[in-house]
């Protein structure tokens, strides 16, 4: 089994390519993630954003390029064109050192707030009941929902729910947090709530790749930003940087529409 360096960056995306049929979403994305790092990825609809998320989690494969977990490959350029994925018990294994929180929540709706945090460390990581349990009140306790252990998720209000997705996510123990808009789905008053979680992860330095369009987030939180078009990553910088002076035509438009 490969060993996981401390040294390795979080993610390491080499020269990523994926088509949809005729469509090319991603054009050879190169991205580095280092540990502790809290990274937004900003750019406008259909630029390849969600596209990436889902490639770097193996919701989607790619077609060519290489992406490596904590220093483990989750698939490799094979140098031909085309790619190498290896043996399905590894790829979950690297897989697991990802977790993902959706713009939609994507809770089990049949499941109390509590199931739904322990369901995949006992199934997937075969965490014993008691364990998972005390993990999983640890973390409710942590994005302030310990009242909410018994509640089904039809019962919570959005940020709630995800606050709750958040739990979920950090009960399988992931060393990196990839976020795909998870405050767009949310009214106005909820999205604090939410961002305000995110913060104290970024604090504990959590390592973070976040898809947003709250600009106030990815200026005071995000340590760099970078910026997509057409399917690539055409500006990579400091976050201070990128708000004072975006260099890209597309950021600048981006960013005044935004702001
Ligand atoms: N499963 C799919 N099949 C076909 N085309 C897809 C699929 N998923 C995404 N696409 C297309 O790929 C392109 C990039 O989509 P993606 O969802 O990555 O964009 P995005 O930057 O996340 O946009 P948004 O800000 O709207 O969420 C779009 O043109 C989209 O229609
Ligand atoms: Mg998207």
């Amino acid at each position: 089994m490969p060993e996981t360096s401390v040294d390795s960056p979080m993610i390491n995306a080499i020269g990523v390519h994926k088509r949809f049929g005729a469509l090319e979403v991603l054009r050879g994305v190169d991205l580095t993630v280092q540990r502790g790092e809290v990274v937004a990825v900003l750019g406008a609809s259909g630029s390849g954003k969600s596209t990436l998320l889902r490639c770097l989690n193996h919701l989607e494969t790619v077609d060519r390029g290489t992406i490596q977990i904590a220093g483990d490959t989750l698939v490799a350029d094979d140098g031909q064109g085309g790619v190498r994925y290896p043996a399905d018990a590894e790829v979950r294994r690297v897989c697991r050192h990802t977790g993902m929180v959706f713009q939609h929540f994507n809770l089990f709706p049949h499941l109390t707030v509590l199931q739904n945090l322990i369901e995949a460390p006992i199934t997937v990581k075969k965490m014993p009941r008691g364990e998972a349990t005390a993990l999983a009140e640890r973390l409710l306790a942590k994005v302030g929902l310990a009242d909410k252990r018994d509640a089904y998720p039809n019962r919570l209000s959005g940020g709630q729910k995800q606050r709750v997705a958040i739990a979920r996510a950090l009960a399988m123990q992931p060393e990196v947090l990839l976020f795909d808009e998870p405050t767009s789905a949310l009214d106005p008053e909820l999205t604090g709530e939410v961002l305000r979680t995110m913060r104290e992860l970024a604090q504990e330095r959590m390592t973070m790749l976040v898809v947003t369009h709250e600009m106030a987030f990815a200026r005071e939180v995000a340590h760099r930003v970078v910026f997509m078009d057409g399917g690539q990553i055409v500006e990579d910088r400091p976050a201070k940087d990128f708000f004072a002076d975006p260099r890209h035509e597309r950021a600048r438009a981006f960013l005044e529409h935004m702001l």
